[in-house]
């Protein structure tokens, strides 16, 4: 399954992401993959919104992982932008989070790809590809389910 949206703007790449979590269900990881300033914080603002989260959404780049309260169950919001491996991650006692068996609620994870291996099986790949200043083209992908 791939869905392919575009977004011409930070306020509808916001108004996907709120509209997509309204149909996510725990537990549940989320990779967000692109470059530096394509929109992958601000896609977790949107989502962290339909999520339920009422306070506000900052980039976990320094705490590398910020939990917020939805109106179902937590969202762990991670950044992995300033690790180099699965065994750091795994050293700052992250790994329970990346478990399916034992997560309660709902992984977003940016910058992924610098703790390759964490990431469960199952998960969702959402990838924003910038096209130009404004425009973004989102593709939302079911990974693990052959
Ligand atoms: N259509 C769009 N969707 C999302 N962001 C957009 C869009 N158009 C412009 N922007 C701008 O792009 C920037 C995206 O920044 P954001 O912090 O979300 O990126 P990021 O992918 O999290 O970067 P980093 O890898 O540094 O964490 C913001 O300044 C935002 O205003
Ligand atoms: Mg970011």
């Amino acid at each position: 399954m791939e869905i392919k949206v575009i977004s011409d703007s930070e306020e509808t790449t916001m108004k996907i992401a709120e509209k997509y979590a309204s149909g996510v269900k725990s537990p549940m990881v989320i990779s967000l993959v692109g470059d530096l300033g394509a929109g992958k914080t601000t896609f977790t603002k949107g989502f962290a919104k339909g999520f339920g989260v009422k306070q506000t959404v900052t980039s976990p780049t320094f705490t590398i992982m910020n939990e917020y309260e939805g109106s179902q169950m937590p969202l762990y919001h991670f950044d992995m932008y300033r690790l180099s491996s699965k065994e750091e991650a795994i050293n700052c006692g992250f790994e329970e989070y990346f478990d399916l068996s034992k997560l309660k609620g709902v992984v977003i994870v940016e910058w992924a790809s610098n703790t390759e291996g964490l990431l469960p099986t199952l998960h969702v790949e959402i990838e924003l590809k910038k096209l130009d200043d404004n425009k973004r083209e989102i593709i939302i992908k079911a990974k693990g389910w052959v």
